[in-house]
């Protein structure tokens, strides 16, 4: 059913430091080459020290409020989707509210990892519906945090970054068209943080086990999210009555180069419309989507009255995507 609305902004923020494929050959076994054929990432981004995920958070929304003229105070809501939240709670949202010294708009993260960000768009849709008139959606993380520097299998995939993106219920000729969200949630195991929760908290054992950090088993995850977001992706398409080169630009997920080339062959969209933007970022999980719709926007990719694709998969495993008229 197509739900009016307007992406009436977005921002980004992303941290001045870059550690590039050489950097990360003197600290692992790795090497430029494998890491640029198995993911197209070539350099990505890192917080310094005392940079949190609710910082870059706050940057990008703050932003995102100035394009849109409007000030932070008079979103209904903030909606932040992480999976390297400042702390258990509160949430990153009111920490990102405590940096801004704001007071009012409903605050809450999403945790849907990589889906985050367009969980939160599928809930700003809904709330839209209702009373609400502006909405902000940030996708933001800091993997580096969470990240085993040790584990060559998985450093070098990630990077640090937010993206933020301020809603409004537009005039009625732009909105979502269509979209789909699910999760398995039987494939916790598969990517996850096993410490730190309720399920095993922080001890000195758990920090020595480094089970703090991300542990993936690459390979399934490879093959789940090429299906899921392809899935994800047909089916909002269908349910827009959208046919795939009809989309005049794809923005996936941005996990890896062959992740989203296959998603995008599966889905039958045509090549030129793949927008990437790993090459320099890497993995920012949440962040990727918001940050690459930011970039598209500024290299004028997307113009009024364009359909835009979103697909995304993460950890859960959750999947989501969505088509716009912009
Ligand atoms: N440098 C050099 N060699 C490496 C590295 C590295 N950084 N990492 C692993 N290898 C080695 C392995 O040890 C293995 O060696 P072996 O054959 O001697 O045992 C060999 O490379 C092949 O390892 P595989 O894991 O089979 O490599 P694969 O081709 O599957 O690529 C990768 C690994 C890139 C992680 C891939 O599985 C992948 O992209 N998975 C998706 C993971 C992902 O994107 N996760 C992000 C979170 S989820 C999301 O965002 C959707």
């Amino acid at each position: 059913m197509f739900c009016p609305l307007k992406i009436l902004a977005t921002a980004r923020a992303l941290p001045p430091r870059v550690l590039t494929n050489a950097d990360l050959e003197a600290m692992v076994d790795t090497s430029d080459s494998w890491i640029r054929d198995r993911t197209g990432i070539r350099e990505r981004r890192i917080a310094a020290d005392g940079v949190a995920t609710s910082d870059l958070a706050a940057e990008a929304l703050l932003a995102a409020c100035t394009a849109a003229g409007i000030a932070p105070g008079e979103l209904d809501a903030i909606i932040v989707g992480t999976s390297t939240p400042d702390t258990l709670f509160p949430s990153t949202a009111c920490w990102l509210q405590h940096r801004l010294g704001l007071r009012g708009p409903a605050a809450f993260d999403v945790s849907a990892g990589c889906s985050g960000f367009l969980y939160g768009l599928e809930i700003a849709a809904g709330l839209l519906r209702g009373n609400a008139r502006r909405i902000a959606v940030v996708g933001a993380e800091v993997m580096s945090r969470v990240v085993n520097w040790q584990d060559r299998s998985t450093c070098v995939l990630f990077g640090d970054g937010a993206g933020a993106a301020i809603l409004g219920p537009g005039d009625g000729s732009s909105g979502v068209l269509g979209s789909a969200w699910g999760a398995d949630g039987n494939l916790a195991r598969v990517l996850y943080q096993p410490a730190g929760g309720s399920r095993a908290p922080a001890t000195l054992a758990t920090v020595a086990a480094l089970a703090h950090t991300v542990h993936m088993e690459g390979n399934t995850v490879f093959k789940h999210a090429v299906t899921a977001m392809s899935e994800a992706a047909t089916q909002a398409l269908a349910r827009a009555e959208i046919r795939p080169d009809q989309v005049d630009l794809l923005i996936p997920h941005q996990a890896n180069t062959r992740i989203m080339e296959a998603a995008r062959a599966r889905t039958g969209i045509p090549a030129d419309r793949l927008f990437s933007i790993v090459e320099r970022y890497g993995n920012m999980s949440a962040a990727t989507i918001p940050v690459a719709l930011d970039e598209a926007r500024e290299q004028g990719r997307i113009k009024d009255g364009d359909i835009v694709a979103m697909t995304a998969f993460g950890t859960g495993f959750t999947w989501a995507a969505s088509v716009l008229r912009w």
